[in-house]
């Protein structure tokens, strides 16, 4: 077919479907660039973009104001009674089964932006370790690393990479030697895009021939994991269990036994650990019962009149946060694909880089969409939620300043490591305030959880804390 005629028939399906402005700069493309916008057409799905225009673009879905919600039950982090104490026992035995059998595979999702933290390049490379600079990727491969040296099998390491970061990412494991792990064991893949729309629901044009897109969110991962045969490769390995997590978090417990052991025992098919709120209003998924059914409702979506509410104890009724920390059925992903369900999606007002109608490259706002793979939460025949300490698994590196932020990360580091220490009957120095008084850092080689370093401790010299200590 020649240029033309593509055009004309291109344009016909646009006209269609309002959408002919993505034609607007046709004559100014090389041959390259229009045979690039042809593609980025083709893989428009105009059915689904009606119904997003209509629901998500040009309106902003209905509140979530009438929503009868309830809190939810949950696992303590210690067991709250002696009946349960045998069954967190038998979770343990059962999760430490689980992983040595090789049935758990990591999987991390790194695809975001970072904007927040203004660092240049995948958030997985920001350097974060309080003594020897580790990057947050480092510390998740020596986790798994350490992982497969405890329990004597392989555990597989999925990562989920955007078409932003996707080639850095793989030069970064490439050029750092996969951190030491198995190259055939460590599987990056990207996740699919979503176009920018205006608010008006036109789709808008990052360049005079390229369609402006966004990453289609971490609930993207279901399909992306489809489509890149990471389900495949988990099933070939005989992988059960799938422990998900965020690339910003590095204290994350990757192959936790107790949650893995309570999800399995209850036949969860999707499980979360949830911390207590900090207040109201902290930024973190709300986890709530909408109709028996667990559900996990963004801080920016939950009615501030349920976020406030307390009970006659004065504890927030919804006191429980996500951290988005689960663990995933890999056949409940393959009955959710197969199933061909898809999540909802959620709207974001953003300042787009666009070019106008005149060919002018600008700013102005515009709607990214996207899904969220927690939304699969309601979706799963049973959930389970583990209550997790917020000082031992949860120090996001989100912000430059502040809040999550390196700097608060950094220091949530060290007081793990002094309170893993002093668990294990070592002295650490404390100033007047209570606060450490040393910089501290445990390498995964050396204690995943500080059982480990208890356990471990007395076979070694005794320790004089003081200034700098590096343990591996
Ligand atoms: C997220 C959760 C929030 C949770 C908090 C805990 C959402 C919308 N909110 O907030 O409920 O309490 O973490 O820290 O997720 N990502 C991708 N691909 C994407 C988008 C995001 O891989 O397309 C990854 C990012 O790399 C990041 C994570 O998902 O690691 C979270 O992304 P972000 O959208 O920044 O959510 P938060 O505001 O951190």
């Amino acid at each position: 077919m020649s240029n033309l005629e593509i055009y004309k028939k291109t344009l016909q399906i646009l006209k269609k479907h309002n959408q002919e402005q993505i034609l607007s700069f046709w004559d100014e493309l090389n041959s390259d660039q229009k045979d690039r916008l042809i593609g980025q057409i083709e893989l428009l799905d105009f059915s689904k973009i009606k119904e997003w225009i209509e629901n998500f673009v040009r309106n902003t879905p209905s509140a979530l104001i009438n929503t009868d919600f309830e809190p939810v039950s949950y696992y303590k982090s210690e067991p709250e009674n002696s009946g349960l104490q045998g069954k967190y026992v038998n979770a343990l035995e059962l999760g430490k089964k689980l992983i040595s059998q090789g049935k758990v595979a990591a999987f991390v999702v790194a695809g975001g932006q970072g904007t927040r933290l203004g660092f240049d390049g995948p958030k997985g490379n920001f350097p974060i370790s309080p003594i020897r600079k580790k990057t947050l990727f480092q510390i998740f491969a020596e986790n798994i690393s350490a992982t497969s040296s405890k329990y004597k099998t392989t555990c597989p390491w999925y990562i989920m990479t955007s078409p932003l970061n996707h080639e850095q990412t793989v030069e970064i494991f490439q050029s750092n030697n996969y951190y030491g792990l198995e190259k055939d064991n460590i599987f990056i893949f990207q996740q699919g895009t979503l176009p920018n729309f205006s608010t008006e629901g036109k789709i808008l044009l990052a360049e005079k021939g390229e369609i402006a897109c966004s990453p289609d969110g971490h609930g993207g991962c279901i399909e992306a994991l489809y489509k890149s045969g990471a389900i495949e490769d988990m099933k070939n390995r005989g992988i059960e269990y799938i422990s998900y997590w965020q690339v910003d978090n590095p204290l994350i417990n990757i192959f936790d036994p107790l949650f893995i052991g309570l999800h399995a025992l209850d036949e969860a098919e999707m499980s979360s650990k949830a911390l207590i709120k900090t207040g109201p209003k902290e930024k973190l998924g709300n986890f709530c019962l909408v109709d028996g059914k667990v559900n996990i409702i963004e801080y920016s979506d939950l009615p501030d009149e349920l976020a406030i509410k307390r009970n006659s104890d004065n504890a927030l009724v919804f006191e429980l946060g996500s951290i988005a920390i689960h663990i995933i059925n890999r056949n409940f992903l393959e009955k959710f694909a197969s199933k061909s369900v898809s999540l909802p999606l959620h709207r974001a007002v953003k300042n787009i880089t666009h070019i106008d109608q005149n060919g002018h490259k600008t700013e102005s706002q515009g709607i990214k969409l996207e899904s969220f793979i927690f939304d699969a939460v309601p979706l799963a025949s049973n959930s389970i939620v583990l209550e997790t300490i917020r000082s031992e698994e949860f120090a996001p590196v989100k912000n430059a300043t502040g809040v999550d932020s390196a700097k608060s990360a950094h220091q949530m580091m060290i007081d793990r490591a002094a309170k893993w220490l002093e668990y294990s009957g070592i002295e650490v120095p404390r100033k007047t305030d209570g606060s450490v008084d040393c910089t501290i850092e445990i390498a995964p080689s050396f204690a995943l959880e500080k059982d480990d370093l208890k356990e471990k401790l007395p076979q070694i010299p005794p320790i004089k804390l003081k200034g700098t200590i590096y343990l591996e």
